[in-house]
């Protein structure tokens, strides 16, 4: 059996059905309740259903044996597993947003609002530019805005929160999508199934590729 950390959520359902059409599909899954923890014998899955953030932390502990995450939290937290494969989905970007009118200030530290703190770190340290960092959890947009934070140091997507909170992007520095992980230990003792599902979850995404740069054509 191969234990998958699936995320909750948007992305997770677009991975779902991804691994469906290559042969991993756990019909139960659909059921409407609030159960976790879904499996399907004849395929050899099961899948945990867990917060986006804490897939790294299932599969690095063993308590998973694959999963999928984002980039973003893969660089956050550098867990020790191995990643096996760029699902090109869940695309985003990690970007740097002020307010319209911010003007910066060089002869004081930034003032860094932020997920990431690790992220934020590494990025201004390449800069060599001193910063302070201000951790929050969420609505890190609304930092700049009250004056807690000059920036943010945030995930953009369609780019609507920037817009409809009157921000701007200064910079966008680490491109994100959604990564296919493995813990090291299964990737030894369950080479096998972990690899067939690599191979073929990448196959998919060559032909999701393929048909969208024909669309595009
Ligand atoms: C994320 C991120 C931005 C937003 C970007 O927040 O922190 O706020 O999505 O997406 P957009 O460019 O499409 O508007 P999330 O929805 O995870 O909520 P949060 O505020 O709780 O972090």
């Amino acid at each position: 059996m191969l234990n998958i950390a699936l995320p909750k959520g948007r992305l997770g359902d677009q991975v779902y059905e991804l691994l469906a059409s290559v042969g991993y599909d756990c019909k139960s899954i659909y059921e409407e309740n609030r159960k976790l923890v879904f499996e399907n014998r004849e395929n050899g899955v099961r899948y945990l259903l867990v917060k986006p953030s804490d897939v790294a932390i299932y599969v690095e502990h063993h308590a998973a044996d694959v999963g999928i995450v984002g980039k973003d939290i893969l660089m956050e937290s550098r867990p020790d597993v191995y990643e096996l494969l760029d699902l090109g989905l869940g695309r985003c970007r990690m970007c740097v947003a002020a307010r319209e009118d911010y003007m910066e200030d060089r002869e004081r530290p930034v003032r860094v609002a932020t997920k990431f703190t690790n992220i934020a770190k590494e990025h201004y340290a390449g800069l060599g530019r001193e910063i302070d960092i201000i951790k929050l959890n969420g609505s890190i947009e609304l930092a700049p805005i009250l004056g807690l934070s000059d920036v943010i140091v945030d995930i953009v997507e369609s780019g609507n929160t920037i817009r409809e909170n009157h921000l701007r992007i200064l910079e966008e520095f680490l491109p994100i999508s959604a990564r296919f992980i493995a813990n090291k230990s299964s990737f030894e003792f369950k080479n096998g199934a972990i690899t067939q599902m690599a191979q073929r979850l990448g196959e998919a995404v060559a032909r999701r590729e393929e048909e969208k740069k024909k669309k595009e054509e």
